[in-house]
């Protein structure tokens, strides 16, 4: 830690040389992540690299401070500051998305779903809900997680001949079944999602319309895809991903729900919330409202098309035919390598993605039939087009090829590429 000095330094900074006195076993492990963001490529989907804003403000003080309860009304003392930050960070959520009310608590995508279930349903109500192996998430009703065991849970999916929301199958399935709930926005799904037409079966069998916007808000605060907020009664997302935030969850909804999210947050499924993380939110949020961030993400689109273009050009069989967003999945059995293999392939040679199932995927998810990328944190990098174009040359190569030497050639021009695109420039 630097020297605490309110007079000329109000900000009592990380310090990475007191990191490496106090633990240097830890100091070694942040100094070898910064180093794999630099020299590797990310193609996570759900991964970025956050401003030096939003790790300022997450490095901060402000994670010593409990803050149970909401601005004004909490349960601790000493919460002015606290305070100030969740109402700019939700001030701002409810700007920039034009929704009526903004909880900015949740501790991640997951904690936002769990909050937004506990306010409208209790348990052994039914959901409807996109199946996982067809790219719904995990909290979408999967037997291993709460919400498969404590909710009936139905699930859609894409339709075999085009990979693309089957919505007859949707309204038959809510017509059988009555939910009380009907929850739409994916994983791994790499097409725009009809909110209209939810809305309408929602409305048809009285069921609350939940879209977990979790991979695509950051596109919707860029104006890049259209909005859910105008359909959906509650819309969850994640702050990380292409929002570019701190690891975390935010909840958006109508004013006639706002009491029920906010009661459902603190005090039902969390306690105090993570300052830091909310001043962070805050910042990513201001960032998020500026035309420099909208012209991002429409150049994370435009990056998404030309790398599954590319991908296409390299024999993998781009899932639904492309993408409209930043993700696309890639069926690999075309070229014989599953997912799995592609995965440690690419990893050898510098370059980071996961294995993925595909719909209908023949083999189980832990081997996978295809691969995920995403263009987030290349964006961040000032990477485009043409950047694009050689990524996926440079993925064909180390997924086809499975030796020493590629590996080594794809990893030195991962090097080259990245050296002139550099993600937290040194200096
Ligand atoms: C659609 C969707 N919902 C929820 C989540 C959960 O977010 P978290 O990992 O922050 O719990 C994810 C994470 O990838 C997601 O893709």
């Amino acid at each position: 830690m630097g020297t605490p000095d309110s007079t000329s330094t109000p900000f009592w900074g990380p310090d990475f040389a007191s990191l490496q006195h106090a633990d240097p076993e830890i100091a070694e492990v942040v100094s070898g992540e910064l180093a794999g963001q630099r020299e590797g490529l990310r193609l996570i989907a759900g991964e970025n690299f956050a401003s030096s804003a939003v790790l300022a403000a997450l490095g901060s003080t402000l994670a010593n401070k409990y803050a149970e309860g909401y601005p004004g009304r909490r349960h601790h003392g000493g919460c002015a500051q606290a305070d100030r930050a969740e109402e700019l960070a939700a001030r701002r959520a409810r700007e920039l998305f034009g929704a009526d009310h903004a909880n900015v608590q949740p501790h991640s995508g997951s904690a936002a779903n769990l909050a937004a279930y506990a306010a409208v349903l209790v348990p052994g109500d039914t959901i409807l809900a996109m199946s996982l192996p067809h790219g719904g998430h995990l909290t979408h009703g999967s037997r291993v997680n709460y919400s498969g065991r404590w909710f009936d849970t139905v699930a859609y999916g894409v339709r075999e001949g085009d990979e693309r929301i089957d919505y007859e199958q949707v309204e038959a399935l809510a017509l059988a079944h009555r939910p009380r709930l009907i929850v739409c926005g994916a994983t791994a799904y790499p097409r725009l999602v009809d909110f209209a037409a939810f809305r309408q079966i929602a409305d048809r069998v009285g069921a609350y319309l939940l879209v977990d916007a979790a991979h695509i808000v950051g596109l919707v605060a860029g104006q890049a895809v259209p909005s859910p907020v105008p359909y959906a009664d509650i819309v969850t997302g994640t702050t990380h991903k292409v929002l570019r935030g701190p690891p975390g969850g935010m909840i958006l909804c109508r004013a006639a729900l706002a009491e029920r999210i906010d009661r459902a947050v603190y005090p039902f499924t969390q306690g105090g919330p993570h300052m830091h993380a909310v001043a962070a939110k805050a910042v990513a949020l201001r960032e998020a409202a500026t035309p420099a961030y909208r012209a991002y993400t429409r150049q994370v689109i435009a990056n998404a098309h030309t790398l599954t273009q590319g991908l296409q050009a390299e024999g993998m069989r781009a899932v639904s035919g492309g993408t409209d967003t930043h993700l696309a999945l890639l069926d690999l059995r075309g070229i014989g390598v599953s997912g799995h293999d592609a995965e440690r392939r690419c990893e050898r040679a510098g370059i980071t993605l996961n294995r993925n199932a595909v719909p209908f995927d023949p083999v189980k998810p832990t081997i996978a039939s295809g691969i995920r990328v995403g263009t987030a944190a290349v964006t961040t990098q000032g990477m485009t087009e043409g950047d694009l174009k050689e990524i996926a040359v440079l993925i064909g190569r180390a997924v086809r090829e499975d030796d020493d030497a590629t590996a080594r050639g794809v990893r030195a021009a991962v090097a080259e590429l990245v050296s002139t695109h550099p993600a937290y420039p040194r200096g």
